[in-house]
C-alpha cells in the first residue's frame, strides 16, 4: 500500500508535468496511480516522483497511464448517425468550411472519423479539424495514423475500404488525404486558451474524469468558443446537468446547442 501524502504528490506532479490532479476525481485517479506505483514495486509517492524525474520511460508511461487514451473510430455509432443526419446538415447549411475542434482526441480516431464523415458532403480542401490532447506522446501516435483493425469496428465499411491500407498483422495505415485535414496540437483543457468561432466541438470521454467544478469550467469555456447555434457533442456518459444555466440547449441526447444567455 502507498502510504505517504497524496497532497504533496499532487503538487510535485504539477511542478513536473503541469498536470493538475486536483481537477480529476480523486478516488478514481488515486486508485489508478497507486496500482501503477505498486506495479513498479515502490511504496511511496515520494519514491515514485523521484523515479519519474530521472527515468524518461517511466515518466512517459505515467503520463499515458494518467490520461487514459482509449478511443476508437465512430465510437458509439448511433451518435455518429445523429451527427450525420441531424447536426451536420444544419452546420453545412450555414458554412461549407465548418470550424471543428476535437478536444481530447487521443489516438486520432475521433478527428479522423470526422474528416471521413465530412468528406461525404464537402471537398477535402474545405476540411480542417483542430485536434488537441494533453498527451504529447499520444499525439505523435495519432499523427502516425496506424491502427489495429479492432479500433475500426464501428466505422462504416465504405470508409474502411476507401481510406485504409493493410500493412499486415491486423495493422492498417490511414491515407494521407484524411491525415492532411487534421491539425494536431497539444492542449490542456484545464489551463490553455480555447480556440474560438467554432461550429462544432466534439469532446467525448474525458470530462468524466474531472471534478464537477472542473467540468463546469470547461463547459463554460466551450460555450464561449462556439458561434451562436454552434454544437457541442459529448460522450455517452457525460450529459450536462442543467445545461440551460450555462447557455446550452440540450436539443438532442448528447448534443447541446449554444443559445445566447
Ligand atoms: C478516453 S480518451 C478520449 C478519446 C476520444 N475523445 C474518444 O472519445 O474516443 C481521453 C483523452 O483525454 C486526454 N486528456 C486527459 N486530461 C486532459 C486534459 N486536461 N486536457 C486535454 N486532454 C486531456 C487524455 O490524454 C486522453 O487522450
Amino acid at each position: 500500500m502507498v502510504t505517504d501524502s497524496y497532497e504533496e504528490f499532487k503538487k510535485r506532479v504539477f511542478t513536473l508535468t503541469k498536470i493538475d490532479l486536483n481537477a480529476y476525481k480523486e478516488q478514481q485517479m488515486r486508485r489508478r496511480i497507486d496500482a501503477l506505483i505498486e506495479r513498479h514495486k515502490l511504496n511511496t509517492y515520494a519514491a515514485f516522483v523521484d523515479a519519474i524525474r530521472t527515468n524518461k520511460e517511466l515518466y512517459d508511461e505515467f503520463v499515458s497511464y494518467l490520461t487514459i487514451n482509449v478511443s476508437e473510430f465512430y465510437r458509439n455509432p448511433d451518435q455518429w448517425k445523429i451527427l450525420e443526419n441531424d447536426i451536420l446538415p444544419q452546420i453545412l447549411a450555414k458554412t461549407k468550411r465548418p470550424k471543428i475542434w476535437s478536444a481530447a482526441c487521443s489516438t486520432g480516431d475521433e478527428p479522423y472519423s470526422l474528416v471521413m464523415l465530412l468528406s461525404k458532403y464537402i471537398p477535402f480542401a474545405n476540411i480542417k479539424i483542430i485536434a488537441t490532447d494533453i498527451d504529447k506522446q499520444i499525439l505523435n501516435q495519432a499523427k502516425s495514423a496506424l491502427y489495429n483493425e479492432k479500433f475500426l469496428k464501428g466505422l462504416p465499411p465504405e470508409f474502411k475500404s476507401k481510406y485504409f491500407t493493410s500493412i499486415g498483422d491486423g495493422t492498417l495505415q490511414l491515407s494521407d488525404e484524411i491525415k492532411k485535414c487534421v491539425d494536431f496540437r497539444q492542449h490542456d483543457l484545464l489551463k490553455d486558451p480555447y480556440p474560438s468561432g467554432l461550429d462544432l466541438i466534439v469532446c467525448r470521454n474525458v470530462v468524466i474524469y474531472f471534478t464537477e467544478e472542473a467540468k463546469e469550467g470547461i463547459y463554460k469555456k466551450f460555450h464561449q468558443s462556439l458561434v451562436k447555434d454552434g454544437v457541442l457533442f459529448v460522450g455517452n456518459t457525460e450529459q450536462i446537468i442543467k445545461p440551460r444555466n450555462i447557455g446550452f440547449d440540450p436539443f438532442k441526447t448528447f448534443f447541446y446547442r449554444r443559445m445566447d444567455i
